[in-house]
């Protein structure tokens, strides 16, 4: 099923090198082709916080602080976290009150884990470990499609 939409993600980044257009359009490609989802989007790491980069849905906060919720997790871990009910998630950051379950995947780049792509679902155990496949996918593909260090060092200001 998602053989297709690999193919999609492969074309929609293979335009421009820019990583904020390729975070943007493949924000709002999983967005708008993934059913059930209320949020989609990109964090990167500052010194003690991640912090906002661009997505889909509603506005979210801004800095998530270093050590709570989902997102934190996923970087500790050093790989993709499945949270199927947030209630149930001790630090959970709730941004937007519809989201129910979460899956956070880790953006790897020269090995080193420089943020992460984020989706919320309002349904409960929306996501499975076929879905992790294909935003780890999607990440890899966002990563090697784009100047990643460009938009780093901008970043950082
Ligand atoms: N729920 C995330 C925060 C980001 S919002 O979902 C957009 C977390 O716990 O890290």
């Amino acid at each position: 099923m998602y053989e297709l939409k690999i193919s999609q993600v492969e074309e929609l980044l293979s335009e421009v090198p820019n990583f904020i257009v390729n975070q943007s359009n493949l924000s709002a490609f999983i967005f708008n082709e993934i059913h059930d989802l209320n949020w989609v989007g990109f964090y990167f790491i500052r010194e003690n916080y991640l912090l906002l980069a661009p997505f889909q849905g509603k506005p979210a906060c801004i800095r998530l602080p270093e050590g709570k919720g989902v997102c934190w997790e996923s970087v500790k871990r050093g790989k993709t976290v499945i949270v199927d009910d947030v209630h149930e998630f001790p630090g959970h950051i709730a941004c937007d009150s519809d989201s129910r379950s979460e899956i956070v995947i880790p953006l790897f780049y020269n090995d080193i884990i420089i943020g992460v792509l984020d989706i919320d679902s309002p349904a409960k155990s929306r996501f499975t470990q076929d879905d992790a496949l294909f935003y780890e996918k999607c990440a890899e593909i966002l990563i090697r499609k784009s100047e990643v260090e460009k938009f780093l060092s901008y970043y950082k200001s």
